[in-house]
């Protein structure tokens, strides 16, 4: 595990092209350390997803054969076998390679989407590029989406070094990661936030590739949802409170006593949990992609989350902890969910993702729910 003395050390890498070799390898050190942190340390959030608010009507003629169920869907031109993404993750060393491949291979085998993570060390240092080429290990993965920071672009990262890195990797789609509160945490953080609307505007649109908005676990409240759907983004990930807490993982890597520290555990349960999360980008992007993120954990939490108004829905450290343990571990959590959420389809009476997507959602205590949400595709 990387040590508190290498990290105060981290120099912050400022221009890509005049990144140097220590800044590189800090930037790297930092990505293992972000696994070991998520692997071996507490980082829930202290406030729940509100997913478990919910679940789905149970029908007990549903009038549907369990094989009959199809939980496909198309996505930017691309079939998934059923609407889950493997989260937004890792790349930038070796040990994040392997991790990617073994994730890779389990989507391809499952027929789902992945996320890479952020793509900010190949950036910086090409030769961390292959540590997030997953395309000639699981050649038929159906949707792979890059990753990229978007303070980034405060930061001397521009759209040819992004386009670059997304062709390096053979990513269909582009995940621009929003993490305010992690960077504000974090020892190394960059917090130079000013002015990135403008610039994501002119950037979006040259990118090559469909482009959504992701926050990494704090959440989208009802204003920035509104702010980001009037730029020109594809769909937007909603990465809500109540799973991983990106302003706890930083508060681990702190040092110890330190103020960063302090703070970072007091705002493991800040921002918009998952359930509102949803709901703020289902109303403010009307037809475009939501993806659902943030502390689903069961096929019930998928399952509710559609029926909230995601189009898809990404599990992350979940699968990490399966992947660190083995490929086949990461195979048997993603076709276990898989097959929770077809039950859960069965038993609602719902054949296709889009009856799921319409099936009654009762809160607590088994009322009805209703909501008012625009038309989804
Ligand atoms: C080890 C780890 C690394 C992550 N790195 C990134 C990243 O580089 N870019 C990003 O957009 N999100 C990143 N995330 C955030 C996840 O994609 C997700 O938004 C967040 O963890 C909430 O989902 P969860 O509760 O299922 O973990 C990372 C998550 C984990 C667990």
């Amino acid at each position: 595990m990387t040590t508190r003395s290498e990290l105060e050390a981290v120099p912050t890498p400022t221009l890509p092209g005049a990144a140097s070799e220590a800044q590189a390898e800090a930037l790297a050190r930092r990505k293992d350390h972000h696994l070991d942190v998520c692997l071996d340390e507490d980082v829930g959030s202290l406030v729940a997803s509100g997913l478990d608010a919910y679940s789905l009507e149970y029908d007990a003629l549903p009038e549907l054969d369990l094989d009959e169920v199809d939980l496909s869907v198309t996505v930017f031109g691309r079939r998934l076998a059923a609407p889950i993404v493997v989260g937004a993750m890792t790349g930038g060393t070796s040990r994040a390679g392997e991790l990617n491949r073994r994730l890779a291979r389990a989507a391809q085998q499952a027929g789902v989407a992945m996320a890479l993570g952020s793509q900010r060390p190949m950036i910086v240092d090409p030769a961390a590029t292959g540590s997030y080429r997953v395309r000639d290990v699981a050649p038929e993965l159906p949707l792979l989406f890059g990753n990229v920071g978007a303070v980034q672009l405060n930061y001397g990262v521009d759209a040819d070094a992004i386009r670059r890195a997304l062709e390096a990797v053979g990513a269909d789609a582009l995940n621009v990661h929003l993490n305010a509160l992690q960077e504000a945490i974090q020892p190394e953080g960059d917090t130079r936030f000013s002015g990135l609307a403008e610039k994501l505007e002119a950037f979006i649109p040259v990118i090559g590739v469909p482009v959504l908005a992701k926050e990494v676990g704090a959440g989208i409240s009802g204003r920035a949802a509104a702010k980001l759907s009037r730029l020109p983004f594809a769909g937007i990930e909603c990465s809500g409170v109540g799973g991983t807490s990106w302003a706890r993982v930083e508060s681990h890597r702190a040092p110890s006593g330190s103020i960063q520290a302090e703070i970072g555990r007091r705002l493991a349960g800040f921002g918009v949990p998952t359930a509102t999360s949803i709901r703020n980008c289902r109303a403010a992007f009307g037809e475009r992609l939501v993806v659902a993120s943030g502390g689903v954990r069961t096929g019930m939490d998928v399952a509710v989350a559609l029926a909230l108004g995601a189009d898809l829905v990404a599990l992350a450290r979940p699968l990490l902890e399966a992947a660190e343990d083995s490929e086949a571990s990461c195979v048997r959590a993603l076709e276990t969910l898989l097959h929770e959420l077809r039950v859960i389809a069965f038993c609602a009476g719902a054949k296709d993702l889009r009856a799921l997507r319409q099936s009654r959602l009762l809160g607590r205590g088994g009322a009805p729910v209703r909501l008012d949400l625009p038309s989804t595709p």
